[in-house]
C-alpha cells in the first residue's frame, strides 16, 4: 500500500488533539493544545470557537514540524457535542459558544416541550428537551440576545466550526446533528417542526452527511493556516462519543463501552432507534449509516475530578511536578489509602446538573457525611466513587430496559488509571476490558476518514484487525458487596435532598 496518513482531529472540552495514523492505523504522531471553560455564572459554560481553531492550528503546526503533512489523504473531525456556535453572514462567531454542559436553558426546554408536545418531541427527536442539547440554547439566545439571533446566518456544532475554517463549507454528520435536537432521528433529516418552533431556517443549518461521507476539501485558506494540502478530503466525522465508540470497536449490536472523559458515557449500538420514553438515556443516529445508538451520560465525570484537583489539590499538583508524575496518578494513590466507601463520605458529582438517569439541570454537587475524622484522601476517594456510582445508576437504567452485557469496554482518560478501573469493575461487578487503542476519539474519526476515501472498505475487518483486547480487569466479589451499601446511600442522598435543588 502507498505511504500516506489519515488525520483525526478531536475538538474536546479541555483540549484539541490532532493525531496522525498510517493506513495500518498505527499512531504516527499526536499533538494536543489545552484550554479552559469560561463559567461566568453558576451553571453557565462557554468557550470561544476561535479558541478551538487556534488550538487546532497550533496542534497541526506542531505535527508539521516533525511530519510531512502533504501525505495526509483524508481528514476526520470529531469533538464535544451539543455546543451552539452562531456565525454572522461573514462567517464570524457572534458570541462565545454555549457548550454541552451549560445548564442555563431549563426554562426554554419547558417552552419547547409545550410548543411541540412532550410525546411528539420524543417521536421526532427521540429525546425530551434538555439544556444539554443545542435546541434550547438556540431559544435562549433568541429570547435573551435578540440582536445576535437576528444576525445569525449559520448555526454550527463545535467540530463543524473547525471544518468550516479548514474548507469554507458548512456541513455536519448525522450523529452530532442528533445532539442538536433538531433532527428527525428515525428519518435522518432536519425536522421542519423543530425548525419552525425555533424560528430557524434550514439554510442556517449545516448540510447533513453520514459520518464517512466526504463533505468538503481543504481550501486555500485552510491550507495556508495548517499546511494540509489544498483539496485534501474531509469526511463528515462524528460527535466525540460515537467517534470513540468506533475507536472502541462498538460498530454493531452487542458490545457496550464506558468512556470517562470530561463526561462519563455508556454507549451501545442499535439497529433501530430505541427510545426511553422518560429520556433517562439518549437515543441518537450513530455515525455509521442505518445504525443508531443509545447512551447514558454522567455530565461531571472526569470534570468532577478535575474540578476537585484544580480547587483543592495545589499541593498535589506541585508534588506531581516535582516528582514528574501524573497528578491524577498521585490522587489515585492517595485515594487508595482509604477504605472502600471512604469511611462514610459520599460525593454526588452533579456539579453541572445531570442528564442521566436524572434529568435535572438544577442538581448540584454534594459532599455528604464529613466529620473531623475525615481528610482530603477521603474526599478524593469519594469523588472517584461518586462518579462511578452515578455511572452504575445510568447502567442499571439501561439494563432495566433490556440491555444485556457481560463486560464493558473502558476508554478515555479515566481508563488509564488501574485503581479507577478496578473500582469500576468492583462497583459494576463486571469485567472491564481495555483495548490496545490509546485514543479512541481520533482513531474513530481516522477510521471514518479512511472509509471515506476507500482506504478501508470493510469496517468489521478494520475493527477486528486493529482493535484488540489488551487487558481485562475482573471484579472482586467481596469488594462489590462492600461498595453496595455505599451505592445505596449514594442513591438515597440524591432522592432525599432532591427538593432542595
Ligand atoms: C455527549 C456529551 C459529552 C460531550 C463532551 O452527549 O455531552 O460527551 O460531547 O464530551
Amino acid at each position: 500500500m502507498k505511504k500516506g496518513y489519515l488525520i483525526g482531529i478531536d475538538v474536546g472540552t479541555s483540549a484539541t488533539k490532532a493525531s496522525l495514523y498510517d493506513f495500518e492505523l498505527n499512531l504516527i504522531d499526536t499533538s494536543t493544545r489545552g484550554y479552559d471553560i469560561d463559567t461566568p455564572f453558576p451553571g453557565w459554560s462557554q468557550q470561544h470557537p476561535d479558541t478551538w481553531w487556534l488550538a487546532t492550528k497550533d496542534a497541526i503546526n506542531e505535527l508539521a514540524q516533525k511530519q510531512d503533512l502533504t501525505l495526509i489523504k483524508s481528514i476526520g473531525i470529531t469533538g464535544q457535542m451539543h455546543g451552539l456556535v452562531m456565525l454572522d453572514s461573514a462567517g464570524k462567531p457572534l458570541r462565545p459558544s454555549i457548550i454541552w454542559c451549560d445548564q442555563r436553558s431549563d426554562t426554554e426546554c419547558g417552552e419547547i416541550t409545550e410548543m411541540i408536545g412532550k410525546n411528539r418531541l420524543i417521536d421526532i427527536t427521540a429525546n425530551p428537551a434538555l439544556p444539554g442539547f443545542t435546541a434550547s440554547k438556540i431559544r435562549w439566545v433568541a429570547k435573551h440576545e435578540p440582536d445576535i439571533f437576528a444576525q445569525c446566518a449559520h448555526i454550527l456544532l463545535p467540530k463543524d466550526y473547525i471544518r468550516y475554517k479548514l474548507s469554507g463549507v458548512f456541513a455536519t454528520d448525522m450523529n452530532d446533528a442528533s445532539g442538536m435536537q433538531l433532527l428527525d432521528i428515525a428519518n435522518r433529516r432536519w425536522s421542519p417542526d423543530m425548525l419552525s418552533a425555533l424560528n430557524i431556517r434550514e439554510d442556517q443549518l449545516p448540510k447533513l452527511y453520514e459520518g464517512s461521507e466526504i463533505c468538503c476539501v481543504v481550501d486555500e485558506a485552510g491550507f495556508r493556516q495548517t499546511g494540509i494540502a489544498k483539496g485534501t478530503p474531509i469526511v463528515a466525522g462524528a460527535g466525540d462519543q460515537a467517534a470513540s465508540a468506533i475507536g472502541n470497536g462498538i460498530v454493531s449490536e452487542g458490545a457496550i463501552s464506558l468512556t470517562i472523559g470530561s463526561s462519563g458515557v455508556l454507549f451501545a449500538t442499535t439497529k433501530r432507534p430505541i427510545i426511553e420514553q422518560e429520556g433517562r438515556y439518549h437515543t441518537f443516529c450513530h455515525a455509521l449509516p442505518q445504525l443508531w445508538h443509545v447512551m447514558s451520560v454522567t455530565q461531571g465525570a472526569g470534570a468532577s475530578l478535575k474540578w476537585f484537583k484544580d480547587n483543592f489539590c495545589s499541593v498535589e499538583i506541585d508534588e506531581s511536578r516535582r516528582r514528574n508524575i501524573d497528578v491524577y496518578d498521585l490522587l489515585a494513590q492517595q485515594a487508595s489509602s482509604v477504605p472502600i466507601g471512604s469511611d462514610g463520605v459520599v460525593f454526588l458529582p452533579y456539579l453541572n446538573g445531570e442528564r442521566s438517569p436524572h434529568l435535572n439541570p438544577r442538581a448540584r454537587g454534594v459532599f455528604f457525611g464529613l466529620s473531623s475524622f475525615h481528610n482530603k484522601q477521603h474526599m478524593t476517594r469519594s469523588v472517584l466513587e461518586g462518579i462511578s456510582f452515578s455511572l452504575l445508576e445510568c447502567f442499571e437504567t439501561m439494563e432495566r430496559n433490556g440491555l444485556q452485557v457481560n463486560h464493558l469496554i473502558v476508554a478515555g482518560g479515566g481508563a488509564r488509571s488501574d485503581f479507577w478501573v478496578q473500582m469500576l469493575a468492583d462497583i459494576f461487578n463486571l469485567p472491564m476490558v481495555r483495548t490496545n487503542v490509546t485514543d479512541t476519539g481520533t482513531l474513530g474519526c481516522a477510521i471514518l476518514a479512511g472509509l471515506g476515501v476507500g482506504i478501508f472498505t470493510d469496517l468489521d475487518n478494520v475493527v477486528s484487525n486493529h482493535i484488540k483486547i489488551k487487558s481485562i480487569v475482573y471484579p472482586n466479589e467481596i469488594n462489590h458487596q462492600t461498595y453496595s451499601s455505599s451505592y445505596q446511600k449514594f442513591r438515597q442522598i440524591y432522592r432525599h435532598i432532591l427538593p432542595l435543588f
